[in-house]
């Protein structure tokens, strides 16, 4: 059988529905125009019928946009573009308006425009993107500043906004950047990204760009009913905690905080306002969530414990260590003839204590189970005796370190294995349960 396949959906053509190459592939015989058709599918899927614009802030990602502007068409989208002055240092409008058949916002008292720029794509849009979104670009959209094509269309949109912000570390982390994120977020808008990464001088840091599939799928999640958990508040506990032994030792674990950073990520896309209960780690806070820092158990226990009455639920990832010295020596431990001991006592059960004290039903707890034998049983006997809604059960080999998992979700209406996925699904899948319970 021989298919007139174009190579990508031409420009204002309807890309074929999912339902049709699934007969079409079924039928197919040729094993490289097969491949093809399947590559076809995801165009077909997503974003069909729905009008995107696309802004762009004056950073060094901006090349990235390119990327995402093609590949939000090839998922069905149709793209217009507006630029910021400073964006027009990085890449050219002509770009732009080449690959989109439209032309280039990038000028407010544009002459030969016949109408309200701005107003005029607000209206249009069914989602705005803007990415790269500079420090800058989320200071002057916080204040509401309309001194340029894309801030006014900010301004006036009516649809909803997702912010990709890139700058270099220092700036993501100023205070003053993390609290126009939380405003924007109370306003509205979603965030996705920043990610740990090399920066545009060769240092490695966080406040890269998100990678542009990353960024398309985000805005396909803005047309999917994901802001579930709108209104709610909810605390995720993640990372090890560090017990000290003295100055230079201590006793810890190999959790990486991977899962319980998703978690909190996932919510905040959600519209929960998350409290993220950490640990040490290697990785950054996501954008918009309050993040505390701890280090030792009895640290978590306080954190998580004077916040637990104004949550709706809590996620206990934390790899918490049951056992702490009973004394830390305040300088270093030197060495003697013999071996040694170290005598350890008993740190809180956070969860177990939030199971004991809680009255009626909230806030719903969910804790998680890191086995290397007997996952399920173990998980069960943890659900009863911490008295939790739900456990998360994992054999420690495959949960630990990497950014995919195998789960069990064990509550008391019974057990439900799940595939192997990314810890981001399973982030997602958490949620669902637990959206289940909380409405
Ligand atoms: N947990 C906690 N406080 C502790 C220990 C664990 O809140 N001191 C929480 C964890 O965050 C997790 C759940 O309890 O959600 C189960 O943790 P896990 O370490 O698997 O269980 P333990 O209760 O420590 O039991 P054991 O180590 O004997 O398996």
């Amino acid at each position: 059988m021989v298919l007139a396949v174009p190579d990508e959906p031409a420009r204002g053509r309807k890309p074929v529905l999912r339902d049709e190459l699934a007969a079409v592939v079924v039928k197919q015989q040729d094993p490289p125009e097969r491949l093809r058709i399947i590559c076809y599918t995801k165009w077909a899927m997503s974003l069909v019928n729905k009008r995107i614009v696309v802004g762009l802030g004056g950073g060094i990602a901006a090349f990235k946009t390119v990327e995402l502007a093609r590949i939000l068409m090839q998922r069905g989208a149709e793209v217009r573009v507006a630029m910021t002055e400073s964006a027009q240092h990085f890449i050219g409008p002509t770009t732009f308006s080449a690959l989109t058949g439209h032309p280039t916002a990038i000028d407010l008292w544009d002459k030969s425009y016949a109408g309200e720029m701005h107003i005029d794509l607000a209206q249009w849009a069914d989602a705005i993107v803007v990415a790269p979104a500079t420090a800058d670009l989320l200071a002057r959209a916080v204040a509401g500043m309309a001194n340029d094509v894309l801030l006014a269309t900010l301004l006036c949109a009516n649809s909803p906004v997702l912010f990709a912000p890139a700058m270099h570390e220092r700036m993501w982390l100023a205070p003053s950047t993390q609290r126009n994120l939380q405003r924007l977020l109370a306003d509205g808008a979603n965030i996705e990204g920043p990610v740990r990464g090399l920066l545009a001088n060769g240092q490695e840091g966080m406040g890269r760009m998100q990678e542009p599939a990353l960024i398309a799928d985000a805005v396909e999640e803005l047309f999917a009913e994901t802001r579930s958990l709108s209104g709610k508040t909810i605390l995720v506990s993640a990372g090890p905690t560090i017990e000290d032994i003295d100055p230079v030792r201590f006793i810890s674990n190999r959790s990486s905080g991977r899962m319980g950073y998703a978690i909190a990520q996932r919510a905040c896309r959600r519209g929960a306002r998350v409290i993220l209960v950490s640990g040490p780690v290697s990785i950054s806070p996501p954008g918009g969530v309050e993040a505390v820092q701890v280090r030792s158990a009895v640290q978590m226990h306080q954190a998580v414990k004077s916040r637990a009455g104004e949550v709706d639920a809590i996620v206990m990832t934390a790899a918490v260590a049951d056992y702490r010295p009973v004394a830390q020596a305040s300088d270093k431990i030197k060495k003697q003839t013999g071996g040694m001991t170290i005598e350890l006592e008993r740190n809180p059960d956070i969860l177990a204590e939030l199971g004991k004290t809680r009255v009626g039903t909230t806030p719903i707890l969910v804790g998680f189970a890191m086995e290397t034998r007997d996952v399920v049983s173990h998980a069960e006997a943890k659900l009863k005796s911490k008295r939790v809604d739900l456990i998360v059960a994992n054999e420690a080999s495959v949960a630990f370190g990497g950014d995919h998992t195998q789960a069990t979700l064990v509550s008391h209406e019974g057990n439900q294995p799940l595939a192997p996925m990314s810890k981001r699904e399973l982030a997602e899948r958490i949620l669902d349960w637990v959206y289940s319970r909380i409405k």
